[in-house]
């Protein structure tokens, strides 16, 4: 664009809509926004190179929030008064997008996020979107999968500094001890510690059938590591949190036979996932994508359909598009918005064997 055309109303110049990103590029949970940023780049790449919306190309432009919990808000605010951006794509981890939230809600900001599955998210309000499945149906999967397996004592450990790993553990229990299921020990730990050992030995003394760890990757590849340390060979069980390359890089052979929900398996053969692996492994020096790059994709395709539904990048207007959302074939399956502004879709459990991750089934709502 030209000097001339650089005033900025409602996102971007005459030639371009800007879209927001809030992303974990760094920190604690790395994988997750790199993995979501090169789904989402993607989608718009895609978008542009097929003439892109409303006779305008689409241009990204993200934040690193450092997976810190405060930094995530800093930086939405400043993609809203700074880059003017006609809605907010992100976050990842539950805890960070319901900082986000309320600063969207309150601008008239649509915001979609691609992965985050905690409830509380898009009850912030009417703005407030997400394209996946949330924790109480991530919770029964694994409840319901440990009961199949004959696991009637389950332990729990929880990162008390992540929603998400509240919330997962919460309905997992419910749902398991309504079930005939006993939980025999519930230790807690926070984001970044190292040594889970007091806590693991703790969980030791009951004797579980299987260890629920519901937190992110880095920390339960440690927990992992030490259950073996302790003599602990229970299989561990987790959520969509443990989808990284890392946890088997941290966890080693200690990880094998454990079994975790998830909402992508690169190993389905549908073309549209396949196709979806080709390309993105053609952009990204041969990666896998893993979750959060087929949900970042989808988050944008169904941002995009949704602006050129609405015929503008107004704010209500556009709102009320993305709530239609209805029967998008996304990557992760097809996806609808309920009246909640969430997604109800399957979700896989897969299995790690032999440092990779392999499917086990599938689970429908
Ligand atoms: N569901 C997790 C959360 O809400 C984030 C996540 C999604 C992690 C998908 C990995 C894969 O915090």
């Amino acid at each position: 664009a030209g000097l001339t055309q650089c005033k900025k109303s409602g996102g971007g110049d005459a030639n371009t809509i800007v879209v927001g990103e809030v992303a974990a590029l760094s920190g604690g949970t790395a994988t997750f926004g790199q993995s979501s940023h090169a789904g989402t780049q993607m989608a718009v790449d895609e978008i542009n190179a097929s003439g892109g919306l409303l006779g305008k190309k689409v241009t990204l432009i993200t934040e690193d929030d450092q997976s810190k919990q405060g930094e995530a808000g800093t930086v939405a605010k400043k993609l809203i008064s700074r880059e003017k951006i006609v809605a907010l794509l992100g976050e990842v981890a539950s805890g960070r997008s319901l900082e986000m939230a309320p600063i969207c809600q309150k601008e008239g900001v649509p915001m979609i996020s691609p992965a985050s599955t905690n409830p509380k998210v898009t009850e912030v309000g009417d703005h407030i979107f997400r394209v996946c499945f949330i924790d109480p149906f991530q919770g029964t999967v694994m409840a319901k999968f440990a009961l199949a397996r004959g696991w009637k004592k389950v332990a729990v450990m929880t990162d008390v500094k992540q929603d998400y790993s509240v919330g997962l553990s919460q309905y997992f229990k419910e749902y398991f001890t309504k079930n005939g299921g006993t939980i025999v020990g519930d230790q807690s730990y926070s984001s970044g510690d190292k040594d889970f050992k007091a806590q693991l030995t703790k969980l030791k003394e009951g004797a579980p059938d299987a260890i629920l760890a519901s937190g992110y990757y880095n920390e339960t590849g440690l927990i992992a590591v030490q259950c073996r340390e302790l003599g602990i060979s229970a299989p561990l069980l987790g959520g969509d949190g443990w989808d990284s390359p890392s946890l088997v890089e941290v966890a080693g052979k200690a990880i094998e036979g454990s079994f975790f929900s998830n909402h992508f398996s690169a190993e389905d053969k549908a073309p549209i996932i396949q196709n979806f692996i080709t390309k993105y492994k053609e952009k990204n020096d041969g990666k896998t994508p893993d979750a959060m790059a087929a949900l970042g994709y989808d988050s944008m395709m169904i941002l995009g359909a949704a602006i050129k539904k609405a015929g503008t990048t107004e704010g209500k207007a556009l709102r009320d598009a993305i709530a239609t959302t209805k029967d998008h074939a996304g990557i992760t399956g097809v996806i609808s918005l309920d009246e909640k502004r969430n997604a109800n879709k399957p979700a896989v459990i897969l299995t790690i064997k032999d440092g990779n991750f392999v499917y086990v089934e599938t689970v429908a709502p």
